[in-house]
C-alpha cells in the first residue's frame, strides 16, 4: 500500500507492506530504524533482529539511504513517528542496495543541478512536480468545460513569432529551421477552423539573460480565440488563472504547506484582475523612485516594483508598438500603442502571461514585416489567414513555469521544473 493510504486508513495491529527508498536510516545493535519514502510521504519501519529472518536483519543494517526496498510490518501508534505510525517488520527486503548517496546537507547549488536526476527525490522537489501536474490538470478542465479545444502545434518551424533575436536554429535536412518560441501563429490558424484552441508545448528561446525567471526551454500554455477582443481575452486569462489557483488550493494543501505557501492565498485569486495601462505603470514606478520615460521596457527589477505590493495577478495593458511583436493589433484610442495585456503575478514575481488581439489588416501586417526588414517568404501561410476569412481574434501565452514559480514561492524558475535548461546548463 502507499504509505499515505495506510496512514489514512490503517489499522492499529494489523499487517501492512508498504516499498519505497530509504530516506533515513539508522541502527543502534539489534534495532534498525528505517525511515521509507514513497510518492505519498514517509513512514518509520523498526526492524527488530528478534522479529524478522536474520539475513533480511543484516540486509537492513546495511542498506544505505535511497536503497530500495520492500517492508511488511505490524502497524502501531507512535507520536514521534512522522505521520503518528511505525511498522514493526515482521519482514524487510532490499530490492536494490544504494551506493552512498552523493547528496547530503549543506551543498551548493551548482552540485545540486549536477545532480538534479538524485536532487529530484526531495519532498521540495515532488511537491513541485505534484502541484505542476495540478497546474496543467486544472486548466485542461477548465478549457475543456469553457469549450476549447486542445491542439497539437509543430516544434519544428521556420519563422519566427517572437523576434529573431531568441531563436534557436537547426538544419533541418540543410535548410534552416528553428524550434518554436510560440505555438501562437499555428494556434491562429486551427482557431478559425475550431474558434477556442489551446495548446500546451516546449517552447524555446535563446536568452542569454541570467535571471530567476528565464529558462531557455519552458512549457508554454496558449490559447487563441477567434470572435474574442482584447477585454474578451483577459476575462479568459483571469478566469483560467483562477481556476489553476483554486484547482491547487483544493488538491495540493500539503504540498503548498511544504514550499511555505497557505492554500487560503491562493483562494482570493478571483476575477477581476485589476486593469493599469503601460503610461500608468511608467507613472507609478516613477513615483517609486524608477527613473524610466515612456517607451522603455519593463524588466524584472520593474515588474518586481509594480506588483510586490498586490495579493492578485494585475494587468499592464496598452504597451507601446516598439516594445511588442509584429502581430498585435493597433489601439485606435492611442496609437502609439498596441491592444495589448500582460498579466503580471503578484508579490514581486512579475510577467507570467503575454497576450493580445491579433492585427487582421493584411497591408497593415506586411508592411511591418517591410518595415522590421523581416523577410515575407517563411510567413506567407501567415499572411494567407488574413486573406480567406479573417475574423476578429485574440489569444495568449502563459508560462508554466512562471506561473508554478509563483504559486509555490520559488526563488529561482529552475526549480519549477525537473530538468532546468538555462545559459549555462544543459546537463542531465
Ligand atoms: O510574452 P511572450 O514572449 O508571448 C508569446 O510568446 C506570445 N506569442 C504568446 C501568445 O500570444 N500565444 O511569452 C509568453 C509567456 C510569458 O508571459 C512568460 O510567462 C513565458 O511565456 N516566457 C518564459 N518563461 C520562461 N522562460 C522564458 N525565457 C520565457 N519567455 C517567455
Ligand atoms: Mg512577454
Amino acid at each position: 500500500m502507499h504509505i499515505s493510504d495506510v496512514i489514512r486508513s490503517g489499522k492499529e495491529g494489523s499487517e501492512y507492506s508498504i516499498r519505497g527508498w530509504i530516506y533515513r536510516t539508522r541502527s543502534s545493535g539489534s534495532i534498525v530504524f528505517s525511515v521509507i519514502r514513497d510518492q505519498t510521504g514517509i513512514m518509520q519501519c523498526t526492524v527488530k533482529k528478534s522479529d524478522v529472518p536474520a539475513a533480511e536483519f543484516d540486509a537492513a543494517g546495511k542498506a544505505l539511504i535511497e536503497s530500495s526496498v520492500e517492508c511488511t510490518g505490524i502497524l502501531k501508534k507512535d507520536e514521534r513517528a512522522p505521520g503518528g505510525f511505525e511498522l514493526r517488520a515482521t519482514g524487510f527486503r532490499v530490492v536494490a542496495f544504494a551506493d552512498p548517496f552523493p547528496i547530503t546537507a549543506n551543498q551548493s547549488e551548482a552540485f545540486l543541478l549536477d545532480n538534479r536526476h538524485l536532487w529530484i527525490r526531495s519532498r521540495e522537489q515532488t511537491a513541485v512536480m505534484k502541484i505542476k501536474e495540478t497546474l496543467l490538470q486544472g486548466a485542461r478542465e477548465w478549457f475543456s468545460e469553457s469549450g476549447f479545444f486542445e491542439v497539437t502545434p509543430p516544434i519544428l518551424t521556420t519563422n519566427a513569432c517572437e523576434g529573431g533575436t531568441t531563436l534557436f536554429s537547426l538544419k533541418y535536412f540543410g535548410e534552416d529551421a528553428y524550434l518554436s518560441q510560440s505555438a501562437q501563429m499555428y494556434l491562429e490558424a486551427t482557431a478559425f477552423s475550431l474558434e477556442k484552441v489551446f495548446a500546451v508545448t516546449p517552447s524555446f528561446r535563446a536568452e542569454k539573460s541570467r535571471t530567476p525567471r528565464h529558462l531557455t526551454e519552458y512549457w508554454h500554455m496558449e490559447a487563441e480565440e477567434a470572435w474574442v477582443d482584447n477585454e474578451g481575452n483577459m476575462k479568459i486569462q483571469e478566469d483560467l488563472i483562477s481556476a489553476i489557483a483554486s484547482a491547487i488550493a483544493g488538491r495540493r494543501k500539503d504540498e503548498l504547506e511544504l514550499l511555505g505557501r497557505k492554500a487560503e492565498e491562493l483562494k482570493v485569486i478571483e476575477p477581476p484582475f485589476e486593469r493599469l495601462t503601460y503610461s500608468k505603470a511608467i507613472e507609478i514606478l516613477n513615483g517609486k523612485g524608477k527613473e524610466l520615460a515612456w517607451g522603455d521596457d519593463l524588466g524584472t527589477d520593474e515588474e518586481r516594483l509594480l506588483t510586490e505590493d498586490y495579493l492578485k495577478p494585475v494587468f499592464v495593458t496598452s504597451y507601446p508598438k516598439t516594445l511588442k511583436a509584429f502581430y498585435m493589433k493597433d489601439n485606435e484610442e492611442d496609437p502609439r500603442t498596441y491592444k495589448c495585456a500582460d498579466m503580471l503575478a503578484p508579490e514581486g514575481f512579475g510577467e507570467i502571461i503575454g497576450g493580445s488581439e491579433r492585427e487582421t489588416d493584411y497591408s497593415k501586417l506586411v508592411r511591418r514585416l517591410e518595415e522590421q526588414k523581416i523577410p515575407m517568404e517563411p510567413y506567407r501561410w501567415y499572411l494567407d489567414l488574413r486573406k480567406f476569412g479573417s475574423v476578429p481574434h485574440s489569444g495568449f501565452g502563459m508560462g508554466v513555469e512562471r506561473v508554478l514559480r509563483w504559486i509555490c514561492r520559488l526563488e529561482h524558475i529552475r526549480d519549477a521544473t525537473p530538468f532546468p535548461r538555462t545559459p549555462s546548463r544543459i546537463y542531465p
